[in-house]
């Protein structure tokens, strides 16, 4: 076949998520257990040249205009910068650069963001679940708090921009922080996303009945701040919706505005244009799907980039209509989210 990533659907998948690892430096009760999980061994793991190809395929045969480095923590893969530019030099067949971003813990970046910056990267998406240094030590289970806000602001020093940042909402661990954490954003300059908990970590971390919802998390920003949907910004694809943040702006500055990802009581699955990639070279369709197709062995055994494209274009094709969370039978994918890259 010829042409982009289609599904029977009828979506085009023209933004893609590469894990360039399962391996982080956190340990997200939400995400990992205390102990780690079984890393990736090495020679599974796709070298820097296999990345490039498989994303070079993507950009230059199947449409793909968005390029999102995942892991695990990709800040922890040492060749993130040289990926980043190889990426960043790619032309797509119509002759423009695909966009390039980055979603990060932010421990390191401190040190990196004006290489990466330099390497081409264009922004990037840092994860801050708390601002409380406790807190944030007993949910991460490390004490890397300063670290992540200096990473934050070298982001945004560096031209990263707009900086996202995410939150996922947990109820009894950060709820509390949901207002100082808009109240932080507004006051620097970040675009923060408040996401509600997909059943993706470690076995029992998730309980539909539990999760703080969409719009409990607006009614608590409502009890401070005034809030305008952002109007006439078609949603699309785009996970987040936007509220405008009433008052604020001015002296140049846009007005803030706030992020909700309702993933589970909001999906956006119908406008879906995503594909992934992970650190062993399994293409998957969908976060949610369970099952993946191998690139990489494809790619060792020496198949041409008309193969892998095509390769690539029939596992799009049997993508999900949704995830489905909400329906009886729902199973957990297979991999955790480390190793998928959210
Ligand atoms: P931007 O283009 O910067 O807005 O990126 P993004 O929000 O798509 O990416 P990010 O990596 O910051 O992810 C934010 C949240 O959206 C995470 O919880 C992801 O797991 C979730 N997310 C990203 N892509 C998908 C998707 O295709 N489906 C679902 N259900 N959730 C997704
Ligand atoms: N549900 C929703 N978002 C999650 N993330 C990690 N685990 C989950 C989950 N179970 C977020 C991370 C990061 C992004 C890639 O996904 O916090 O911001
Ligand atoms: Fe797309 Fe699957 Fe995410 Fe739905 S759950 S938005 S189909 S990747």
């Amino acid at each position: 076949g010829t042409g982009a990533l289609v599904d029977r659907y009828g979506r085009t998948a023209t933004d893609l998520r590469v894990s360039l690892t399962d391996r982080c430096n956190l340990r997200c009760t939400y995400c990992m257990p205390a102990e780690g999980l079984d890393w990736l061994p090495t020679p599974e793991v796709l070298t820097d040249d296999e990345v490039v190809r498989l994303v070079t395929v993507a950009v230059e045969r199947l449409g793909v205009r968005e390029v999102r480095f995942t892991g695990g923590e990709p800040l922890v893969r040492r060749g993130l910068e040289g990926i980043v530019g190889a990426v960043a030099a790619l032309r797509t067949a119509d002759g423009t650069a695909p966009e390039t971003s980055l979603t990060t813990n932010g421990i390191g970046l401190a040190r990196r963001a004006q290489g990466l910056a330099e390497a081409g990267l264009g922004r990037v998406n840092v994860s801050v679940d708390t601002l409380d240094r406790a807190q944030f030590a007993a949910l991460t289970r490390r004490d890397r708090l300063p670290d992540v806000l200096e990473g934050v602001a070298a982001a945004v020093a560096a031209g990263l921009q707009p900086v996202k940042v995410n939150a996922v909402a947990m109820r009894g661990v950060n709820e509390d922080q949901v207002r100082p954490l808009l109240r932080w954003a507004v006051a620097d300059g970040l675009h923060l996303r408040f996401i509600e908990q997909m059943p993706l970590g470690p076995r029992h971390a998730w309980d539909r009945a539990q999760m703080v919802t969409a719009e409990e998390l607006l009614t608590e920003l409502g009890r401070e701040f005034a809030l305008e949907p952002v109007g006439d910004v078609a949603r699309g694809a785009a996970p987040a919706e936007l509220w405008t943040v009433v008052g604020t702006g001015g002296d140049g500055r846009p007005p803030a505005t706030v992020g909700v990802i309702g993933a589970v009581t909001r999906p956006f699955c119908g406008a879906c244009d995503r594909t992934r990639l992970t650190a062993d070279g399994q293409v998957r369709s969908c976060l949610f799907s369970r099952r993946e197709t191998d690139l990489r062995d494809l790619l060792r055994a020496g198949a041409s980039d008309e193969e892998l494209a095509d390769a690539w274009r029939t596992a799009m094709w049997g993508k999900p209509a949704a995830h489905g969370i909400d329906e009886e039978g729902f199973r957990q994918p297979l991999r955790l989210m480390s190793a998928i890259g959210g």
